[in-house]
């Protein structure tokens, strides 16, 4: 698991009732209600970095940082971008003092990044950075915690790699429906049930309008 490499992952997602996190048209915002969305600020405050994948800052263009929260800490922030396409006017470069960290893959092009003084680069041995070697280097630069925001395919990525510690799903009393709207875990191979990841759910807790459950991996 991930305590292999000294850092304590928590995944986290919003997710309708079928399990979306997103309509056939790449639209999410906003699945939770205003309860459940002051919840992930705590969750960020509780955290030394977030991650996100590169779908998500060109669909969504989050901050990522912590909002509403007395005293508020935002993490420093990761996003996992092969081929080094993040545009630069993102938000995840908002000049707010606090890590940047974008990881590449070794055949990315050379580009011109933003003037962020917080802003490192760093460059995975592979096409693809892999989960177990991010978080290696995440530790070398002091990180202890991290909150994996999505999207799919990034949520796939971690759990098939038994890079994730603990889940907390919020649960909208929504349904999207559709094959075509995406499912907030991408594929983990599993060909018999047998082979599904089992959850050992520690918690189940209305937050509003919405309900927050917690789990563990077994
Ligand atoms: N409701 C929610 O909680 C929530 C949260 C987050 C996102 N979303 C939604 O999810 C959608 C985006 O999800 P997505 O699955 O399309 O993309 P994603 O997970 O955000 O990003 C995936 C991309 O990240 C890059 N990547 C780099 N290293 C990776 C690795 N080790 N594993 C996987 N990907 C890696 C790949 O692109 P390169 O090869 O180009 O690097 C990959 O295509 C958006 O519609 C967004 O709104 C919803």
């Amino acid at each position: 698991m991930s305590k292999e490499t000294g850092i304590t992952v928590t995944l986290k997602a919003a997710v309708t009732l079928d399990g979306k996190i997103a309509t056939a048209s790449g639209h999410s915002k906003w699945i939770t209600g205003e309860t459940a969305r002051h919840k992930v600020h705590q969750l960020r405050n509780e955290n030394d970095a977030v991650l996100v994948g590169i779908n998500t800052v060109i669909a969504d263009d989050p901050e990522l940082n912590v909002r509403g929260i007395d005293d508020g800490k935002s993490p420093a922030r990761i996003v996992l971008d092969s081929k080094a396409k993040i545009p630069e006017h993102s938000r995840v470069f908002n000049n707010d003092g606090v890590p940047v960290v974008i990881v590449t893959g070794k055949q990315a092009e050379s580009r011109k990044w933003p003037d962020l003084p917080t802003l490192s680069i760093l460059s995975a041995p592979t096409i693809i950075p892999e989960t177990n070697w991010v978080l290696a280097e995440l530790k070398k630069l002091g990180l202890k915690s991290l909150l994996v925001e999505g999207g799919s395919l990034i949520y796939a990525s971690f759990l098939k790699n038994l890079c994730v510690d603990q889940l907390v799903l919020f649960i909208a009393p929504k349904i999207i429906g559709g094959q075509e709207s995406l499912s907030w875990c991408g594929n983990l191979d599993v060909d018999l049930l047998d082979q599904a990841l089992q959850l050992d759910i520690r918690s189940v807790t209305a937050v509003g309008e919405d309900w927050m459950i917690e789990a563990k991996i077994k």
